[in-house]
């Protein structure tokens, strides 16, 4: 984990830092100097961090696909904290299902929370950079998903793409008011939710097909999660960044023995 203090006196909000990727970013950033601002659904995950993380973060419920809540929460950090200068949008979940069986109530589900959700933060951090006026940078957690023919995940896969729109289209909106805006995109990473492939055994069948041989811990995405919100990424912005053990370069996903029959089968 990073100790160093590349972000020194910086303010993070972090929507669904309670747990995996985002709370593996509210200790790292924490550790890099940062204060946090967590906002999630999960009270108990939110309790565990509060404790852990003590006087540098203020962690707070906050469902991300309510405007109201999302408007609180960012209010809440500068009252606090006095600024925000990072987003950090982890918030999301998947529920695989073939598209012949999504109903359309799932459907809106699964994009309000995986795309408004995202937007609505994004929206508010912005604002809330543009009242200082010393930019920052937005991070959005998409996904391999959204570059693949993903099976059992059409609704959570073209929310992510849609997340890869609106970054580049953010950038570029954003340019006037210094906020980079980028999209950082995980491959197969060991949290809950996505211990299902664990659970369902597939996880040496996807070892033996992605370049690097392995999943990812959610410590190394957290890693890159540092490094795109400090200084010496100040030239990234408007990309998609993956950290996915290569597993994009390949393009595959139901070539992967047993995980496309896994999520048709479901
Ligand atoms: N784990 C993977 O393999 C993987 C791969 C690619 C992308 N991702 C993405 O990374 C992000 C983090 O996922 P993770 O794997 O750490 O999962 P996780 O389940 O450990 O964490 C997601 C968090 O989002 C919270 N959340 C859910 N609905 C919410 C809502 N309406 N408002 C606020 N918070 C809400 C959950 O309570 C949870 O704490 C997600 O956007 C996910 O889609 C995960």
């Amino acid at each position: 984990m990073t100790t160093n203090n590349v972000l020194h006196n910086k303010v993070a909000v972090i929507t669904g830092g309670a747990s995996g990727m985002g709370r593996a970013i509210a200790q790292a950033f924490v550790a890099a100097g940062a204060k946090v601002i967590v906002g999630d659904v999960n009270e108990s995950g939110l309790s565990s961090l509060q404790q852990e993380l003590g006087a540098s973060a203020l962690a707070a419920r906050c469902d991300v696909t309510l405007e109201e809540d999302v408007i609180n929460l960012i209010a809440l950090g500068e009252e606090k904290f006095d600024r925000i200068d990072i987003g950090i949008n982890c918030a999301g979940a998947s529920v695989p299902k073939p598209i012949l069986e999504i109903d359309a109530e799932e459907w809106d589900d699964t994009l309000a929370l995986n795309l408004k959700g995202l937007f609505l933060a994004l929206k508010h951090e912005a604002r809330a950079m543009k009242s200082h006026g010393e930019g920052g940078v937005i991070i959005n957690m998409t996904s391999v998903t959204a570059s693949l023919a993903a099976t059992g995940l059409s609704h959570y896969s073209s929310a992510k793409a849609g997340a890869n729109q609106l970054v580049k289209v953010a950038a570029n909106e954003f340019r006037d008011l210094g906020i980079r805006v980028i999209g950082l995109a995980p491959g197969l990473v060991r949290t809950p939710l996505a211990q299902m492939i664990w659970d369902a055994d597939l996880v040496d069948a996807y070892n033996t097909y992605v370049p690097s041989g392995r999943a990812g811990e959610a410590d190394e995405v957290a890693a890159m999660a540092v490094f795109l919100a400090s200084p010496s990424a100040s030239f990234i912005n408007g990309s998609i960044i993956f950290a996915d053990g290569g597993h994009a370069s390949n393009g595959g996903w139901t070539d992967i023995a047993g995980i496309g029959d896994y999520y048709r089968e479901l």
